[in-house]
């Protein structure tokens, strides 16, 4: 039963591991670049990085929708439970938590978070999982920071790291942490949504390619990573 890992464009992710069906910030009807909508999405659980809007625009409604359980920092599990979702488990930061897909730690993100009704949402988050099939790393909204070189603990199989620029780190910064990380494979999100974080994934993907033993997986949204 292999892990598989769909990009829903942005910051969006669909996994599918064994019986398992996971979203990670559920960003779709108003994503330009979703390849799909929310209703076409299924999940048992949601992984929740912050409150910024571009990663919790349909949460409420998929959750409320599929019953999934959402994992998220504290603070906004708490306004899950005024928006009507209870099925939530709060974590915090450098905190875990054993789900039956595997395990979730919530890592540290240099980035800011608000929810989109302006409710105060903690601090910003990325995930460690650790899949049957190995480690992944989904940085999420973030800075490059040094202290990347101590999220692997068995060594990444994957590490998803924004490449957009302007909203987090830009391609240069993701090819740092790519050396920081050194996953086996990486692919690059959050980028093309909008003009601002428009980037030449394959020119960076072949930057990572000559300069680091990593190997760099473009997809287009609806494209799979198989783990
Ligand atoms: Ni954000
Ligand atoms: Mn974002």
């Amino acid at each position: 039963m292999a892990t598989e890992l769909t990009w829903l464009g942005h910051g969006t992710w669909s996994i599918t591991s064994g019986d398992h069906k996971i979203v990670l910030d559920p960003f779709i009807n108003d994503n330009p670049s979703a390849p799909c909508k929310a209703d076409d999405v299924e999940a048992d659980f949601i992984l929740v990085s912050h409150g910024h809007f571009d990663h919790v625009s349909d949460l409420v409604y998929l959750a409320k929708k599929t019953g999934a359980k959402v994992i998220a920092i504290f603070e906004i599990v708490d306004w899950l439970k005024n928006q009507g979702v209870d099925n939530a488990h709060p974590l915090n930061i450098g905190g875990g938590v054993s789900m039956p897909f595997g395990r979730v730690q919530m890592t540290n993100a240099i980035h800011s978070s608000v929810l989109p009704d302006g409710t105060y949402a903690g601090n910003p988050g990325g995930f460690l999982i650790q899949f049957p099939e190995g480690e992944v790393y989904f940085a999420c909204d973030t800075a490059l920071f040094s202290d990347m070189k101590l999220i692997p603990k068995e060594g990444l199989e994957l590490a998803v790291l924004p490449i957009g620029d302007n909203f987090t780190m830009g391609p240069d910064d993701a090819a740092r942490a790519v050396q920081l990380l050194e996953p086996k494979r990486v692919a690059p999100a959050h980028y093309n949504t909008w003009p601002p974080i428009e980037q030449d994934a394959e020119a960076w993907a072949k930057y990572v390619k000559d300069t680091t033993s990593t190997e760099p997986i473009v997809l287009q949204p609806g494209g799979t990573i198989t783990l």
